[in-house]
């Protein structure tokens, strides 16, 4: 049997078409690049999350001299959320990059273990997140939940009852 998986998201030509709130959170994730530690790759990324409280928290990627250290923006800030706001859902994630000395014009796509560590929170907190992604400027896309971007992901259910 043939079967087909299709998902929808949204495209806008750049953020003035967004919601002041996605607007905003985009804006905090631009600014979070310049927290980047980013020597090796010269690639800076910044996140932010809004949870559910309203509060914005924004993460950027950690980079290590030891190069598979190193951690991206989106998983320090969701482990930082986990970590401090136990209880918290996220509502809306927002990414966003820098790279030195070149053009950020396009939305950045997520690496295969952030997208893994999105839909490990979305499970975590039983709340889709929804996505922005986008460069300094330029096109947005905005997706319902993460889990759209990690198809046939690994959820742990299959562990459940595992001693
Ligand atoms: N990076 C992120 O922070 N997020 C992603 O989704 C992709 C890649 C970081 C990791 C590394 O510090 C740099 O970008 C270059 O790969």
């Amino acid at each position: 049997m043939l079967k087909k998986f299709e998902f929808e998201y949204e495209t806008f030509a750049d953020a003035s078409a967004l919601s002041k709130a996605d607007q905003d959170l985009l804006e905090a994730a631009r600014k979070a690049t310049a927290t980047a530690f980013a020597p090796y790759s010269n690639f800076k990324v910044g996140a932010a999350a809004k949870l559910n409280s309203g509060e914005i928290i924004i993460g950027s990627n950690q980079e290590s001299a030891s190069y598979p250290v190193g951690i991206c923006a989106e998983r320090t800030l969701l482990n930082s959320i986990g970590s401090q706001y136990p209880s918290a859902s996220i509502q809306t994630l927002a990414v966003s990059y820098e790279p030195v000395g070149k053009a950020s014009n396009e939305p950045l796509s997520p690496c295969g273990m952030c997208r893994q560590s999105i839909l490990d929170f979305e499970n975590r907190y039983q709340a889709p997140i929804r996505v922005i992604l986008a460069g300094l400027e330029g096109e947005v896309m905005i997706f319902k939940s993460g889990s759209d971007l990690l198809p046939f992901g690994f959820n742990g259910s299959i562990l459940k009852g595992l001693k």
